[in-house]
């Protein structure tokens, strides 16, 4: 893994959007692995943006999102669908044809997750895979204690999950309680991952990613493992790992 401080958010968001700009642009046919939440919401636009200038074809690029709510349906302020079509999908020629994003409200859930998972596997190992990551060290909705060889599934939420994805409803009873979701062996699959983080909140758990062990508790830590995952963080998490570096090195003396 590779852990890398672009300062703040606005950086950040620039650095994955030309990432991913340059892999659409170099490969036609490149399918990315897309993620939601508030960490990803400037680099959509800043895409969109490059794409426009670029004249970029999109035709045969495919997404897959990582998650959907159980229960919202596709026209849901707080879908993953609706924000994904309002910060990215509604602008530039995406071919929806090969946008994938979960289906929360279909009638057979687990056939969906199924049937989501062999379109993931027949298409290919996404090129690049984005990631956010939650406070107890979820990546997708994979919660702790999830195995690390999950498919795309129905998940339970765990209480910290709602609370924090609570600000995007009115209250907290409308947050759904399950999620439909990429497994962690889905994720793996990826031939490079971008993982964003930061502020406070998400601290302890890059903390536990960089400096853990690797254990089903932090989901996230299966990344452990994978051959080329960047860490993207701002000053405030790169100084707290920083601070926990020197603490250790000082107390070794
Ligand atoms: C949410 C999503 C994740 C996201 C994470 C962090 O629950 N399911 O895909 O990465 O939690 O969200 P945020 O970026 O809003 O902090």
């Amino acid at each position: 893994m590779k852990l890398i401080n672009l300062k703040n958010k606005s950086i950040a968001s620039d650095y994955v959007a030309v990432e991913l700009l340059k892999l659409i642009q170099s490969t036609p046919t490149a399918t990315l692995g897309l993620a939601t939440g508030n960490t990803m919401t400037e680099i959509y636009p800043r895409l969109s943006e490059l794409l426009t200038v670029n004249c970029v074809n999109l035709n045969d690029i495919k997404t897959f999102n990582l998650d959907e709510y159980v229960g919202l349906n596709s026209s849901h302020p707080q879908s993953y669908y609706t924000y994904m079509h309002q910060l990215l999908f509604d602008h530039n020629d995406w071919n929806e044809r090969n946008v994938y994003i979960p289906r929360g409200d279909a009638p057979h859930l687990e056939e969906e997750a199924q049937a989501y998972e062999q379109r993931l596997a027949s298409i290919g190992q996404p090129d690049i895979q984005l990631l956010g990551i939650g406070e107890n060290g979820h990546i997708g909705f994979n919660e702790p204690g999830t195995p690390f060889n999950s498919q795309t599934r129905i998940v339970d939420l765990t209480d910290s999950t709602i609370k924090a994805n609570s600000i995007h409803f009115d209250t907290i009873d409308d947050v759904p309680k399950q999620a439909i979701s990429m497994g962690l062996q889905s994720i793996m699959r990826a031939k490079r991952i971008i993982l964003l983080a930061f502020g406070e909140r998400k601290q302890e758990a890059i903390s536990r990613l960089i400096h853990g062990p690797k254990t089903e508790t932090l989901p996230a830590s299966i990344l452990q493992t994978h051959p080329n995952v960047e860490i993207i963080v701002d000053d405030v998490i790169f100084n707290h790992l920083n601070n926990i570096t020197k603490r250790v090195e000082q107390n070794s003396f």
